[in-house]
């Protein structure tokens, strides 16, 4: 099958936000307990965190992390989580059903967010709890000192505050399974008074209104529509997750769902230009995808598990061991965001750690990486700079997320400081090699790189025996030719081209 591409400096979508490779730890399962933090485990610092797992965070280079949650935070205490250990309370999470032992809390993340080299994205319980503990956990975080919760901070050992810039106010709040769910009216006016608080608190602060939970969600568009109009002027981003699945195991079906994601954000774009030009502001807000990920593989077994379970501490819940198949997914994922990168500015894979998690790991044993870690350490790595508009010429198929689905999903993105261009690419197709003639308008290439992933097996899966079934290799698929690039991309593969300028 053949493409033509052509890449040109003049045709930029926007410089990248780093952001766009941001990552996601809940108090879920065993992200946190025996995920990062795991006392007397061989690896383990004086603070109990994994340094094996600290060390496989740093390679994702991801910029930030959310956290606590998600769902848990919903009905979560921050305060739970300060003080001495031994006085902090076991409480029942009504999220997931188990059982918090607030053995980490905002110090532990923190210092080890430090570690691994990420800044905190912090969300804000506005599902239990309301603007008063909102302010009370930014004013813990933020303030220098000389009042009653930076002061306590201090006492609590962190003189200097963490100063976070992001915040989330509330999880998923359209999502009826959220406690403390509410109504967009609703929502939308609690999400602006809280920030009219925190702003008041510290202006610099970058807050994130919650948008749908999914595109399939029955009150999406209209709940973007509402939640904007109460907050326009008060808000920075407003956050989407979406989670992608293959129960028929039908691969052209599933590699098609991105175009779902490419109208949902462009949707999200429109109403966010409606209630700009309605509100007469000036102002930009735009996407923060802090949720996505492939999540299917163990979804419905841990919903039934759960129904049964009397409380569990740290279970073993959301635990999908991804396959080949989902690398070629989260591929295409990050071209979407990449593609869109004038309006999603923060992204955030969901998540981290052995909770729908590239990184997993054995309790006093292993951590490896998960098949899907590999197409998001390249991307995090190589895909910093200036999102280029690829003209892209290539036969298309019809799938039930949307006609006319590309079989090579493709994007570039050019770093004028590094001096290279990189595309990544994902050959959809099943039976036939991606010959791509890519022209490069305008850049002097001197050199090409190729690696790829690819496997046989589209259900090839790295375990704890078999950490490297599937990893990135060197390919063979690329090389320079006068003006261009000559690309054959075999059939279902992913691949990071880089070219030296
Ligand atoms: O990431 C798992 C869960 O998915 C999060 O807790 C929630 O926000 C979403 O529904």
């Amino acid at each position: 099958m053949k493409a033509r591409i052509t890449a040109s400096a003049a045709y930029a979508v926007a410089d990248i936000d780093k952001r766009l490779y941001g990552s996601f730890l809940e108090h879920l399962g065993r992200a946190v307990y025996t995920g990062i933090y795991e006392p007397g485990h061989p690896t383990a610092d004086g603070s109990g965190m994994r340094r094996d797992v600290i060390d496989l965070v740093r390679e994702l280079d991801t910029p930030i992390c959310r956290y606590p949650g998600g769902n848990f935070v919903s009905a979560y205490n921050w305060e739970d989580g300060i003080g001495p250990k031994e006085g902090r309370p076991r409480r029942l999470d009504l999220a997931w059903r188990t059982t918090e032992p607030n053995l980490v809390g905002i110090h532990e993340f923190a210092d080890w967010a430090a570690k691994a080299g990420t800044d905190m994205m912090l969300a804000v319980n506005l599902g239990s709890r309301g603007l008063d503990e909102a302010r009370a956990f930014v004013e813990y975080v933020n303030h220098p000192g000389g009042s009653h919760w930076s002061d306590l901070r201090a006492k609590n050992g962190r003189k200097d505050p963490w100063n976070c810039r992001l915040w989330c106010l509330g999880n998923e709040m359209d999502g009826p399974w959220q406690v403390g769910h509410k109504s967009a009216a609703e929502y939308g006016h609690l999400a602006n008074e809280t920030a009219k608080a925190l702003r008041g608190l510290d202006p610099t602060l970058e807050l994130v209104v919650c948008g749908s939970s999914h595109s399939n969600m029955p009150t999406y568009p209209q709940w973007e529509a509402t939640v904007l109009e109460a907050t326009y002027d008060q808000v920075d981003y407003i956050s989407l997750h979406m989670y992608f699945e293959n129960y028929e195991k039908n691969t052209a079906e599933y590699l098609a769902l991105p175009a779902k994601l490419d109208r949902y954000i462009g949707t999200v774009a429109g109403i966010i230009d409606f209630v700009k030009a309605k509100s007469r502001s000036k102002r930009d807000v735009k996407i923060s995808f802090d949720e996505w990920n492939v999540w299917y593989h163990e979804r419905k077994q841990d919903a039934e598990r759960m129904k049964s379970w009397d409380w569990p501490e740290a279970p073993r819940l959301l635990e999908d061991i991804y396959n080949f198949e989902d690398v070629l997914q989260v591929g295409c994922i990050i071209n979407t965001f990449i593609r869109r990168a004038d309006v999603v500015r923060i992204a955030c894979i969901a998540q981290l750690v052995n909770v729908i998690a590239p990184i997993m790991t054995e309790p006093g044993g292993p951590a490896w990486r998960q098949t899907i870690y590999w197409p998001f350490m390249l991307a995090s790595k190589h895909g910093r700079g200036t999102a280029l508009d690829l003209a892209v010429e290539v036969p298309t198929y019809n799938a039930s997320a949307a006609d006319r689905v590309p079989w090579l999903d493709i994007a570039g993105v050019h770093d004028g400081d590094a001096g290279t261009l990189t595309f990544f690419a994902v050959n959809r197709h099943a039976s036939e090699t991606m010959e791509a003639e890519v022209s490069l308008h305008r850049f002097a290439a001197k050199g090409v790189e190729h690696t790829i992933i690819r496997h046989d097996d589209l259900e090839a899966r790295n375990t704890k025996d078999h950490p490297d079934r599937v990893v990135p290799r060197a390919g063979s698929g690329a090389r320079l030719e006068s003006g261009g690039l000559a690309l054959a991309l075999p059939p279902l593969s992913y691949s990071m081209v880089r070219v030296t300028l």
